[in-house]
């Protein structure tokens, strides 16, 4: 069973309420019939009526396996991430690469939230993710989400190694992803793309050219040189990976960031990782549910639908979930709202114990 109101526990085990309630006031526990029982109490209580409970998480309740056979995957565009020390020029590549404007349009030239966006490059997709720091990253990571397939080092070339740089050299090991380097601003006067790449072997990542399996490319984002080769090379390190998905199933992916909007209410950008996401599907974001009242591609237009590898917001969800929640849709509404319900109860539950700091040692000392 799973968490439960007094009622309903006392339904489940067939007695009155009120031999449920007076048990749990016994225990220093004052709780109404509709009021909601953790865990810890549900086995302490079923234990003293000398009945047995199994506890099932939500987590259980409605756990999958993903067993697509191998003729329903089919090939699916590579998701790359750009990650690189503080004011490399990951925002300026990304720029260069979209031909828009958002580095010089950003408050302070910082990138204030993840941008995901998707480029084509002769009919061929690439979704491409920015990162301001690597929180959101690292709070993937930390869940086993595994969002990105490659990623691109952003190394300024006057400036060299850096800690962040370092850093996202263990994230991309961590996550065994390939990195492509693109050694940046080549056109500036102290730039020196040879003592980068001398740097980076000394921490593991080894030019082709050198004998290693690293791919390194020399770019300009405010010359725009190097772009296309850097593109290509993208593409040539992805037909390396056979990239492969099953379109088409209810679909799943990962939260990779949201926000409250005054106008539209919670909105999410996921990405999608398996199935096809379409408006009107019931959704599971985190603790937050709804149907999908429209989806809204990178270039801000209404989407029919979203499949693996494209980042795509999701509007119509109860609340605002977390960079790094796992989305899944569900055929049943109902499902969906029980299985983030029950979440958002145990998050609570767990938060009050925390507060309180209630454990069953407390509540037996309390007897
Ligand atoms: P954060 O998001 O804050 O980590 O920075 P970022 O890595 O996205 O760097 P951003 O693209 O904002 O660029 C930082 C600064 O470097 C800006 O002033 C850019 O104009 C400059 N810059 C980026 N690429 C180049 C380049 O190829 N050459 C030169 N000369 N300057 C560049
Ligand atoms: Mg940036």
């Amino acid at each position: 069973m799973q968490g439960s109101t007094v009622g309903e526990f006392a339904d489940l085990l067939g007695v009155p309420s009120g031999d449920v309630i007076k048990r749990l006031f016994l225990l220093g526990q004052a709780l109404t019939v509709t009021q909601t029982m953790s865990d810890e109490l549900i086995e302490l209580i079923a234990d003293d009526m000398g009945r047995k409970v199994r506890i099932v998480s939500p987590e259980e309740e409605f756990a999958v396996v993903y067993n697509d056979k191998e003729e329903d995957l089919k090939p699916r565009p590579p998701v790359v991430t750009v990650m690189g020390h503080v004011d490399h020029g990951k925002t300026s590549l990304l720029d260069a690469i979209r031909h828009t404007g958002v580095a010089s349009g950003e408050a302070g030239g910082i990138t204030q939230h993840i941008g995901a966006s998707v480029v084509d490059i002769n009919g061929r997709q690439i979704t491409f993710i920015d990162t301001p720091g690597h929180e959101a990253f690292t709070a993937m990571r930390a869940r086993g989400a595994q969002v990105t397939d490659v990623i691109v080092l952003v190394v300024a070339a006057d400036d060299g190694v850096m800690p962040q740089t370092i850093e996202a050299i263990n994230h991309a090991k961590a996550a065994n992803v390939p990195i492509v380097v693109a050694v940046n601003k080549i056109d500036k006067p102290g730039a020196q793309p040879d003592r980068v790449r001398q740097e980076l072997v000394e921490h593991g990542v080894i030019p082709e050219e050198w004998g290693g399996s690293n791919m390194f490319v020399n770019v300009s984002a405010k010359q725009k040189l190097g772009i296309d080769d850097l593109l290509e090379t993208i593409i040539l390190q992805a037909d390396v990976l056979e990239l492969k998905a099953n379109p088409d199933a209810l679909a799943s992916g990962f939260v990779i960031e949201a926000n409250l909007d005054k106008g539209r209410g919670p909105v999410a950008t996921v990405l999608v990782q398996r199935g096809t996401l379409k408006p009107g599907d019931s959704v599971v974001a985190g603790e937050s549910y709804g149907r999908v009242r429209a989806l809204i591609d990178p270039r801000g237009n209404h989407a029919k639908q979203a499949t693996p590898s494209d980042p795509v917001e999701i509007l119509g969800l109860s609340s605002v979930p977390t960079a790094g929640d796992e989305f899944r849709v569900f055929e049943d509404e109902r499902d969906a709202r029980k299985l983030a319900e029950e979440r958002a109860m145990r998050a609570r539950l767990k938060e009050q114990q925390t507060k309180s700091h209630m454990s069953l040692d407390d509540l037996f000392n309390r007897i």
